[in-house]
């Protein structure tokens, strides 16, 4: 009996950081397998290329042959996408869009902020993976194998240049480890599950490109069969909204299924789903030859759509072909939407230019801990910037991953609130983190103010005036001293408030370390009360003590070293005081 389900091409991300190689690789492939070469050029956010059964055969066949690697994938759809993560986080129902990802890294260059963010996400959203490693030929006497073999090449390198290779492949196999990731040499993986595989190569040789299509091919088949078997539902997700005209026109994956134009589909959105009749189909070609218009097609193709609805549609929205079930594909797109940006009831205001790269940085965030009140698409509006400005303290700021300000130019609310924006999301937390601990020194700052000045002085031997008020020198030990402060001695023994405070006869606000002032002091008696040379202390209450040791941070030595003496003479009578 025959029950052979029908398997579509993988989806495969190409990513990792900005110029380590990631279109090169791609180039390299379709240079590779069409001999003509490729027309390209005009450099799309994303693009789409296939590459049929046949040319995976004709080029990686000896090596699929040689690891034992059948081939039984209709093909492979690559995506090609721009060094950050906004696109890394491509997403389908249920989990990412891409089913493998190729993580490429510049061997000189090793591991950088945006590979560790892409080794994040991948991990987060378990999609396997390899690693290709780029650019050996940069490697200082380094030989390139006549077979294209990086197997070949590496074994067979020079002493010195072996040896660079290794100490490089070390350092980042050291590196990967302390990501939780287990990387071996392809050629020497006996099981996949276990191993990340390592292809090392090269897009400007072209080594080692025909084994990272072998290692795909592998992956594809070892883990990916029940993924990738295509049901007859067509769905796919909108990785890009052009308009021309009033026509919005979407570039799509279908990613499962069929699409044909006699059908209607429904879109997620955030304000409900929307639904609509499609006008054209425009299928991409193999090896990236442009796109032809169709009247159907089949999972997984990238796709150009023109439909009729005018309504706004976000990028990385899903889209389902409606068979009599708008309702039930509503229900189930409002409770993904809501499920995927999540938030935290509490936290800042995100926004992010598509629903993949919103849930990125959500995922960033969150490692992060920082909690996230309201996440949507598109411009920062209006709208975000008066909520925002309603918020209090670390929550009163925007972050912009891949978007800008809307229509907001001349609203005074923007001098009050702070606004990031970055298209790269890891330099967009960085200085989200930067702009928080400055904002808490701020606030804890201002915390501080409402607390009294701590402060120690030495009465000297001038007393102008015995009470009603009392008045005469002191000279300041440290801290701040100011009007309205009150004074304890060494033994704990309540004395009174500051009044006044003269320097050389003026009354000033406030004396500091060194100043000898005179200061008033009413409702004591110095004779019976005070003794020339000892030292009195501002008096604080326990709560106000433990606010100090909360922002100790902000203190200086000498206001830590006086605040220390006023707990040792309140705790000559109650042995916790502050504790
Ligand atoms: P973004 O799309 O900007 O993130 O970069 P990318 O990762 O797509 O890098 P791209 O392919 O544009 O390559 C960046 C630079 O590295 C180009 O100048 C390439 O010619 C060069 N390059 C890429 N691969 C190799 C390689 O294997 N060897 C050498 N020597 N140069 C390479
Ligand atoms: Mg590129």
């Amino acid at each position: 009996m025959e029950t052979t389900q029908r398997i579509r091409q993988p989806i495969v991300t190409v990513c990792g950081h900005v110029d380590h190689g990631k279109t090169s690789i791609l180039d390299k492939i379709r240079g590779t397998f069409i001999q003509e070469g490729e027309a390209g050029g005009i450099t799309q956010k994303i693009s789409f290329t296939t590459l049929p059964k046949e040319s995976i055969e004709k080029n990686s066949g000896e090596i699929l042959k040689k690891f034992n690697i059948p081939l039984n994938i209709p093909g492979i759809l690559f995506i090609d996408t721009p060094g950050h993560a906004a696109f890394t986080n491509l997403r389908k129902r249920g989990g990412a869009l891409a089913d493998i990802a190729i993580v490429v890294i510049d061997i000189n260059d090793g591991i950088k902020p945006q590979t560790a963010e892409v080794l994040q996400i991948l991990r987060s959203n378990k999609t396997p993976f390899i690693i290709a490693l780029n650019k050996i030929d940069n490697i200082s006497g380094w030989r390139t194998s006549e077979s294209l073999h990086s197997f070949e090449s590496v074994e067979h390198q020079a002493f010195t240049a072996k040896e660079l290779f290794d100490e490089k492949y070390y350092t980042l196999v050291g590196a990967l480890n302390s990501y939780g990731i287990n990387p071996e040499l392809y050629y020497k993986i006996r099981d996949f599950t276990k191993n990340v595989a390592v292809v090392p190569c090269s897009a400007k040789t072209g080594e080692g490109i025909s084994e990272i299509i072998a290692m795909i091919t592998a992956l594809a088949q070892k883990f990916l069969t029940d993924k990738i078997e295509v049901s007859k539902i067509g769905r796919g997700v909108v990785l890009e909204v052009k308009k021309e005209k009033s026509m919005n026109y979407l570039e799509c994956i279908l990613y499962d299924g069929q699409l044909t134009t006699k059908d209607e589909i429904a879109i997620a959105s955030f304000d409900g789903v929307i639904r609509t009749k499609i006008r054209n189909i425009q299928e991409a070609l193999p090896l990236n030859s442009g796109f032809k218009t169709v009247d159907s097609v089949e999972a997984a193709a990238g796709i150009k759509l023109q439909i009729n609805e005018k309504d706004d549609i976000l990028s990385g929205m899903p889209f389902e072909v409606i068979n009599d079930n708008f309702d039930e594909i509503k229900e189930r797109f409002i409770e993904e939407i809501s499920d995927t940006v999540s938030t935290d009831g509490i936290g800042i205001c995100v926004k992010a230019d598509s629903l993949g790269s919103l849930e990125a940085l959500l995922i960033l965030l969150r490692q992060n801990s920082i909690p996230v009140l309201s996440a949507s698409i598109g411009p920062i509006s209006k709208k975000d910037i008066f909520f925002v400005n309603s918020l209090e303290g670390l929550d009163r700021i925007i972050l912009g991953f891949n978007v800008g300000l809307g229509d907001v130019e001349d609203l005074v609310e923007l001098k009050t609130i702070k606004i990031l924006t970055n298209p790269i999301v890891y330099k967009l937390i960085e200085d989200l983190q930067f702009w928080r601990d400055a904002k808490q020194k701020e606030i804890d700052r201002q915390k501080l103010e409402e607390l009294p000045n701590i402060c120690k002085f030495t009465i000297l031997d001038f007393v102008f005036r015995n009470s009603n008020p009392a008045v005469f020198g002191v000279v300041v030990d440290g801290g701040v001293l100011r009007k309205n402060l009150n004074f304890i001695n060494s033994s704990d023994v309540k004395i009174a408030q500051v009044k006044d405070i003269q320097l050389e006869k003026q009354s000033v606000p406030e004396a500091i370390k060194g100043q000898e002032v005179a200061i008033s002091m009413p409702g004591i008696n110095f004779e019976r009360q005070l003794v020339v040379g000892e030292s009195l202390y501002t008096n604080l209450g326990e709560s106000q003590y433990r606010k100090f040791k909360e922002y100790r941070d902000l203190l200086t030595s000498e206001e830590k070293s006086i605040l220390k003496e006023i707990a040792e003479i309140k705790r000559k009578s109650v042995s916790t005081w502050g504790i």
